[in-house]
């Protein structure tokens, strides 16, 4: 049919695409490249701001290096981001180390499509301000796509403080491997981070890919908090150890021990240790990646199993 031959040339790809991955993802290996050095930071980096565009790892990998996303089957290069170091910061005994994101650039798409949808994209983002990123150019969000190469899965984060209540979504969080920290980059304008601060405890639930439409309509918990546990459309059991109310269909409970928050840009980074995990169930959890990232499996006959809207 021409029209799907011709929809790439009018239409770009979605920014992002909704999936779901058996936890955790080995789909993609992202290593960091400085000097004549390498290292695996699969599990080891992820997004500490998104203005400006600011990613944390427990490496030193020197003043500007580059971060590699490779296909892990077939070892292809699906795009790569150049950073530049902008801050260190000690904490819990450990070092990690900031960096901005200078430029970036992938192929997941040939020559012409490659620029042609990104000016598509660009000009839809300036036109509709409607990114869940709006608060980033069209030259960054392009760049943080390139961040979801490693597909980030989505959590909800449970707050539990006297006279505060909250659960909301989010996908900018991720293990800090050599350090032994985890990191959860939330906006500054989110109503629980000064309770966070605070309380310094929360649960992270890993959410199933099948409850998408759920963890999505709680996002509006990121300007207002949630009046009462009972007024979720879905059970909680408490948390092992701080007894904070989680999801109780989640696949897996854990509980974080903030020790360690501060504003990185747009967002506050907390660090934190794990203090329990608890496994409930195995399935497909709910994850993002770059739209480009699944048409470029797609066209090879391999698409993670999208998860669509009800
Ligand atoms: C699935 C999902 C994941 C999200 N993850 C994060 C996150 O990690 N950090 C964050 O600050 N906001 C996160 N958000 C919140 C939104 O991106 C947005 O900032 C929030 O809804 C506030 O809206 P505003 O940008 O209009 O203020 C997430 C939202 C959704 C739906």
């Amino acid at each position: 049919m021409w029209k799907d031959w011709a929809r790439p040339f009018v239409r770009p790809l979605p920014q992002w695409s909704v999936v779901a991955v058996a936890p955790p993802q080995q789909t993609v290996v992202a290593s960091l490249r400085w000097g004549g050095a390498t290292a695996d930071v699969t599990t080891d980096h992820t997004v500490a701001s998104l203005r400006p565009l600011t990613l944390a790892t427990s490496l030193d990998a020197g003043p500007s290096p580059a971060l590699e996303y490779r296909d892990r089957a077939s070892g292809r290069l699906l795009g790569g981001l150049c950073l530049a170091r902008a801050a260190t910061l000690a904490t819990g005994g450990t070092t990690l180390t900031l960096y901005h994101v200078a430029t970036g650039g992938h192929r997941c798409l040939a020559w012409p499509l490659r620029p042609w949808n990104a000016w598509l994209q660009n000009r839809l983002m300036r036109n509709s301000g409607a990114s869940p990123h709006s608060l980033m150019a069209p030259a960054a969000t392009q760049q943080l796509m390139i961040a979801y190469l490693c597909p980030r899965p989505v959590i909800l984060v449970s707050v539990d403080a006297p006279g505060h209540h909250n659960v909301f979504p989010m996908d900018l969080i991720g293990p800090l491997g050599r350090s032994g920290l985890f990191a959860l980059a939330l906006r500054s304008t989110n109503v629980s981070v000064p309770v966070m601060r605070e309380s310094r405890r929360v649960a992270l639930s890993c959410m199933p890919a099948a409850m998408k439409d759920a963890v999505y309509a709680l996002s509006v918990h990121h300007r207002e908090t949630l009046a009462d546990w009972a007024a979720l459309p879905f059970p909680v059991r408490r948390s092992r150890a701080f007894g904070i109310p989680a999801m109780a269909a989640a696949l897996r409970i854990r509980e974080l021990d903030i020790v360690h928050s501060e504003e990185v840009g747009s967002h506050t980074l907390f660090l934190g240790r794990i203090v329990s995990e608890e496994t409930l169930a195995q399935d497909a959890q709910l994850h993002h990646t770059a739209g480009f990232h699944q048409a470029w499996r797609r066209r090879r006959g391999v698409p993670f199993a999208e998860v669509r809207p009800a």
